[in-house]
């Protein structure tokens, strides 16, 4: 088995489907011993998923790995303080926080969409993010030598979308969210990351993928001619869990197939 995360403990957020799970099965059959988190143990349905019809933790330990599944809803400080403290009494300690979990609301305008849409963007994308963040930096500190969080943010939180405003202000307070704990968190030696997928084959994009209009406009307006998949963003996670990127500190990486290069391509 290879071994790039050889015993580092890694808690994903969301890990029931889609990024989460790929990312969950990815860190496993590097080493890990992973903390499989979500609002319910059961894939999504409509995903991509190998195969959804049994659990993350299931595959995991189907190809030989390490996993357990803790529930949790990442809009409340105590079940994220809880996450975290099951990880480290199953585990021992905490090496990498991967706040995942999100959802996606579109096709209003701005003035179109109500609070619900507002809230339920910024209660799991940016106020999950910041309870998980905070929860793995006081075992991060406690521990005393270092971590690394990832957040899964999006070229939505780079850029500005038509018809998913609330999407992308939660997306954009979880990219600023990545930069303030890179300055403040450094010199502790905990890393943090944002990874900006485009449009990837999960559940939370199976109907525009199944929408032959939205794909054909999608695909054209990549420069790599492609929707990204759930292992596109698993392997750059890993790399990111590793200490391959070391002195990667901050960033927010774009892994779009070049989409956000140009307005349209060739
Ligand atoms: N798929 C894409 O095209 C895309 C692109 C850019 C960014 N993202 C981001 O990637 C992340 C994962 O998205 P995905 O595409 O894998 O979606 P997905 O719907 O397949 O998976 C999201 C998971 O989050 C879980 N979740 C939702 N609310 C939660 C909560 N309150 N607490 C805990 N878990 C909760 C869901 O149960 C689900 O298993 C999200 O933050 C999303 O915004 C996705």
């Amino acid at each position: 088995m290879p071994d790039r995360l050889q015993d580092k403990v890694i808690v994903v957020t969301g890990a029931a489907s889609g990024f989460g799970r790929g990312m969950s099965v990815a860190f496993a059959a590097e080493g890990a011993k992973v903390v499989v988190s979500d609002v319910h143990e059961d894939a999504n349905a409509g995903g991509f998923e190998t195969d959804g019809s049994i659990t993350t933790v299931q595959e995991i330990e189907k190809h030989g790995g390490t996993a357990t599944y803790v529930q949790c809803d990442v809009t409340d400080a105590g079940q994220v303080d809880d996450l975290i403290a099951t990880t480290v009494s199953t585990f021992g300690r905490l090496d990498v926080m991967v706040n995942n979990a999100g959802v996606y609301r579109r096709d209003k305008l701005v003035h179109e969409f109500g609070v619900e849409d507002l809230y339920a963007c910024f209660d799991v994308n940016c106020k999950g993010s910041f309870f998980g963040a905070q929860s793995a930096i006081k075992q991060f500190l406690a521990q005393g030598d270092g971590g690394n969080i990832i957040n899964l943010v999006s070229t939505a939180g780079l850029q500005g979308h038509p018809s998913q405003s609330v999407y992308n202000i939660s997306k954009g307070a979880q990219a600023q969210l990545t930069r303030c704990l890179a300055i403040e968190y450094g010199r502790d030696g905990i890393r943090t990351n944002g990874i900006c997928p485009t449009f990837a084959k999960t559940s939370l994009t199976r109907k525009l993928f199944d929408d032959k209009g939205f794909d054909d406009f999608f695909v054209e307006s990549v420069p790599l001619k492609r929707w990204g998949e759930v292992a596109d963003i698993a392997d750059l996670a890993v790399f990111l869990a590793s200490d391959e990127s070391s002195y990667i500190h901050g960033d927010l990486i774009r892994i779009d197939g070049g989409e956000t290069l140009c307005r349209y391509s060739v």
